[in-house]
């Protein structure tokens, strides 16, 4: 196997070739903050929390993309970087509802984000979706990571029901003409529930639950999962 060798904060890792920065900052101990990127769906580069100073390029490099070159020497903190992550996290928490993307708290605390700097701004209100018997869309929760999109499509399923629907700012993933989750190619495998990070999609059953729904009613409300459950096996 070809290796290369680089330094990361001071540390000097040995990788294959063909790695990302954040892959060699993980075997450097270097914990990098990730959003759009997740281990089991391929890396787009979206959400530029990753970014990271290589010394002598132009441009921040997003660690989840980017290859790690032989003899590269990159910076994981620093002023500029920790301004550009505020920045995203302040600019995200402004605008959506991160009460249960637990990682992005805590990330906020870390880079002493004010949200507030965005006070006034406008925030994504759109109502939560109850069209199907096994889960529920509050985009309301969604940052956009893509996660739910890949699962759907190339990264596992080959269903390809959602994609992103909008443009500028009232960009957000929807289905196809924006029809009900049954009428799309959506074969309700809940995939994209178990990659979201953000509650923004959850399982009816959790969603009821909290709603504090009785047996019964959860039970009837998510019927059609159960039959067709029972049909497959
Ligand atoms: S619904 Fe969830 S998985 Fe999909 S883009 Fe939004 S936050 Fe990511
Ligand atoms: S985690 Fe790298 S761009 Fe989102």
């Amino acid at each position: 196997m070809e290796t290369i060798a680089l330094e990361i904060d001071g540390k000097r890792v040995t990788v294959a070739s063909g790695s990302t920065i954040l892959a060699a900052a993980e075997k450097a101990g270097t914990d990098i903050p990730v959003l759009c990127y997740f281990e089991h769906t391929s890396s787009k580069g979206l959400c530029r929390l990753c970014v990271v100073e290589v010394e002598g390029a132009t441009t921040m490099q997003p660690a989840c993309v980017a290859l790690a070159q032989n003899d590269s020497i990159i910076q994981t903190r620093s002023e500029n970087i920790d301004r550009i992550r505020r920045t995203i996290l302040e600019m995200l928490a402004s605008t959506v509802d991160l009460s249960e993307s637990p990682d992005l708290l805590e990330m906020l605390l870390d880079y002493d984000a004010v949200p507030e700097r965005f006070q006034g701004g406008k925030q994504l209100l759109p109502d939560l979706i109850d069209d199907n018997p096994v889960f529920i869309r509050d985009y309301a929760k969604c940052v956009m990571c893509w996660r739910c999109v890949q699962v759907c499509a190339e990264d596992a399923q080959y269903a390809f029901a959602i994609n992103f629907g909008g443009r500028g700012f009232e960009t957000s993933i929807a289905t196809f003409f924006g029809k009900a989750m049954p009428e799309t190619t959506c074969v309700f495998c809940g995939q994209c529930v178990g990659v979201c990070p953000s509650g923004a999609l959850k399982a009816k059953t959790e969603h009821l639950l909290e709603l504090g729904a009785l047996p019964e009613e959860i039970f009837s409300e998510t019927r059609m999962r159960r039959k067709s459950k029972r049909r497959r096996t």
